[in-house]
């Protein structure tokens, strides 16, 4: 028989102010969907291809978009579909010392080699108490000042990894805590390549299930709180998004390498799902302007992205420049080096947007960071 998965989804529907409840179904064979509608007992969808969706991108809690319409993944819809896609997923806490986040495009290379991927993502400066209430379990050791001070002296950046046994692949990923140690022991592990010493050991990782659910829910909490707040400064900066299709193909790593390697500095960085109606106000400016508005907007909405805030003096012109011409088959004849010559596809999924106008640099980084992070 052929493989077929099966969801409990949810899709707002604008028009009638409703929740709307589907089963829907994926078949990997040919990549097809197909829709059911609960409570009218109905096809709403008959199996249809349908290219943008990804077996990976079926997991518990994520949206998926299908032709528009933003689906909420609330349940697996069989113990066959529960068993294949969801038995071993786990979520885990990566948070990056404040000495590597320039290395994070280098770091994210290796998380996602390891079939782990990036759920959430914020960077934060914590103060001294938030830190030292982190590390609570570490109070009575003599390094817990020494630990505390560090983590607080600078931007760190805070991460949700999703995957089969996320927890222990990401520490064994990192290797032991021990700079001597893990040089000698575990030289291809990630605290052996950016390590400095004991404190200086790159990243945490959360050390069990439960820790890990405490420390997502500390820099990601489920429910509107106080939380660790992100780094922007809302000056002198240009906004640039990560589109949720080079999220998805796995190009965050490379990208940021790519603008860290050009001598950007990012002030700022945070993953964000953007519903539909954000991504409609976000784009107003291209409205009837641009032919591709509402694919851009689907784009935008389809998934999760990075946006960041790229910091430095008239920084506007000479990052639009480096993202490159809007369509990347043209970028590639003219601007080879560019981000979007290198990580687009089509004008539509080409990598980056970035800030238009230099007037807009601030407006578009307080969209994400003061109106959607509010
Ligand atoms: P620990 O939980 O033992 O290691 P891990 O980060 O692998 O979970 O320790 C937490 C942090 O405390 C560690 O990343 C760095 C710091 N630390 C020291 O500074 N000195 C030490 O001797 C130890 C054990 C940890
Ligand atoms: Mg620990």
């Amino acid at each position: 028989m052929e493989d077929r998965y099966a969801f409990l989804a949810e899709w707002y529907d604008p028009t009638a102010a409703l929740l709307r409840r589907f089963q829907l179904f994926f078949y990997p064979k040919d990549g097809s969907v197909e829709m059911f509608d609960v409570k009218n007992q109905r096809v709403f969808l008959r199996r249809t291809k349908y290219d943008n969706i990804h077996q990976e991108d079926l997991f518990m809690g994520n949206r998926v978009n299908v032709f528009s319409r933003q689906l909420n993944l609330i349940e697996y819809g069989d113990q066959y579909t529960a068993n294949k896609l969801g038995s071993k997923k786990e979520r885990t806490l990566a948070l990056i010392k404040p000495d590597v986040v320039t290395k994070i495009g280098d770091i994210l290379e290796l998380i996602y080699s390891s079939n782990l991927i990036v759920t959430k993502a914020k960077m934060t400066k914590l103060s001294w108490s938030q830190a030292a209430d982190f590390y609570m379990e570490h109070q009575s050791k003599p390094f817990f000042n020494n630990l505390v001070q560090f983590v607080s002296s600078g931007p760190v950046v805070a991460m949700e990894l999703m995957g089969d046994e996320a927890m222990s692949i990401w520490r064994k990923l990192l290797g032991p805590a021990d700079g001597a140690v893990v040089r000698r022991e575990v030289p291809r592990s990630i605290r052996a390549q950016f390590g400095t010493d004991g404190i200086k050991n790159v990243a945490h990782g959360s050390d069990s299930l439960a820790a890990a659910a405490r420390e997502l829910e500390f820099f990601f909490p489920s429910t509107i709180g106080h939380c660790p707040s992100n780094t922007a400064v809302f000056t002198d900066c240009t906004c640039c998004i990560i589109k949720p299709h080079a999220v998805s193909e796995g190009l965050t790593g490379k990208i940021l390498n790519s603008i860290s390697e050009a001598g950007f500095q990012i002030s700022a960085l945070q993953m964000f799902s953007v519903e539909l109606a954000n991504a409609e106000e976000f784009y107003e400016v291209y409205k009837g302007v641009v032919p591709e508005y509402s694919s851009m907007v689907n784009e935008l909405s389809s998934g999760p992205c990075m946006v960041l805030e790229i910091h430095g003096t008239d920084v506007s012109k000479t990052f639009r420049e480096f993202c490159g011409p809007s369509d990347p088959d043209i970028a590639r004849h003219l601007r080879p080096a560019t981000l979007r010559a290198l990580y687009g596809s089509t004008k539509v999924k080409n990598a980056v947007h970035c800030t238009d106008l230099p007037e807009d640099g601030v407006l578009e980084v307080q969209y994400f960071f003061k109106i959607l992070d509010g």
